[in-house]
């Protein structure tokens, strides 16, 4: 088997690997993207255990492609039955919350993913170390999958994978350590999956020009498919039709979708989509296929490019 190989250090090539200031393989793997006082911050599952929890790796960049490792915000503790050995934990998500606490919530699970959990940790600056705080099934419902937004006005949302019931955008407290309640749910189209209710994972949600896009995944394991985003005025709904993201039939340009990056600029907002080509055989070199993403008027395409780079002062892609 051929590894992808790696990108040069300052460039993105999508289907190839970042490596950070070591020349290591970045694990930036479901990753979780937030830019603070101009730096880029990732949170990424460290698949040195393959499946298992890893530890989640936390790093830095000016561009979105140089990336200086800072090791494990949050590390694997036997001590913990959520982050022991053996056990998985997956889509490390970091918000900072209006009292400048950094809260990273994670999907929690067994090793047979039947536990459907999700997780929070704290720590007062992006890299951490994060203090483990518990985990449960919101309100009640399975979580697998999962993605974070903050909204203009502070408010914080949890999306979150629920197969019984579909995707759901759960409004959390104000210092975002608790879900309040479920604001809207949504299906994949009606007829793709006989057997009982179903949703979309991989949830991540950006707002542009006043409208929420909301970005999923069908739920085909490691495989990839076509994602697909809806949009709305409100994270509450009405959700319109949901449409592909990339071209029928390209599995999104054979990746999943972790997360999309708002890059606002001086010239101009640029939206940077994050997604993973798994390789279930060697998780460790699943490689990013990070690509611009045309966002207007209601509509998000991405766009591929062999190689890219982003401006992160003037927002710009070249
Ligand atoms: C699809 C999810 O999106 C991934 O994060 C991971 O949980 C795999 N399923 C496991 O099969």
């Amino acid at each position: 088997m051929t590894l992808p190989s790696h990108a040069p250090r300052g460039v993105i090539e999508p289907g190839r690997l970042f490596v950070d200031q070591h020349g290591a393989v970045a694990q930036l793997h479901g990753v979780g993207i937030q830019r603070y006082d101009g730096v880029f911050w990732a949170w990424g599952e460290d698949k040195t255990h393959g499946g298992t929890f890893g530890g989640v790796a936390c790093y830095s960049s000016p561009d979105l492609a140089t990336w200086t490792s800072h090791g494990h915000a949050l590390a694997v503790d036997e001590t913990i039955p959520d982050l022991a050995p053996g056990r998985v934990v997956e889509r490390p998500k970091v918000l900072r919350n209006p009292a400048g606490t950094y809260v990273m919530l994670l999907h929690v699970e067994s090793a047979d993913y039947s536990l459907a959990r999700v997780g929070w940790a704290v720590a007062d600056r992006p890299q951490g170390p994060y203090t483990y705080v518990r985990s449960e099934r919101p309100l009640g419902n399975l979580s697998r999958d999962i993605g974070v937004f903050d909204d203009d006005d502070g408010t914080g949302y949890l999306l979150s994978e629920d197969r019984d019931h579909g995707l759901h955008v759960y409004r959390l407290s104000p210092d975002y350590l608790a879900v309040e309640e479920i604001v809207s749910t949504t299906l994949t189209r009606p007829g793709d999956h006989p057997v009982g209710p179903h949703g979309y994972e991989s949830p991540t949600m950006i707002k542009a020009d006043g409208l929420y896009y909301l970005f999923g995944s069908d739920l085909t394991g490691w495989s990839t498919n076509d994602n697909q985003y809806a949009t709305a005025t409100s994270p509450s709904g009405p959700w319109s039709q949901w449409r592909d993201v990339a071209p029928p039939g390209s599995a999104t340009y054979d990746s999943q979708v972790s997360v999309v990056v708002p890059v606002r600029g001086s010239e101009t907002t640029s939206y940077v989509y994050a997604g993973d080509r798994w390789d279930s055989r060697d998780l460790y070199h699943s490689a990013p296929v990070w690509l611009p993403m045309q966002v207007q008027d209601g509509r998000a395409e991405l766009v591929w490019r062999d190689r890219w780079t982003l401006d992160p002062v003037t927002g710009e892609i070249a």
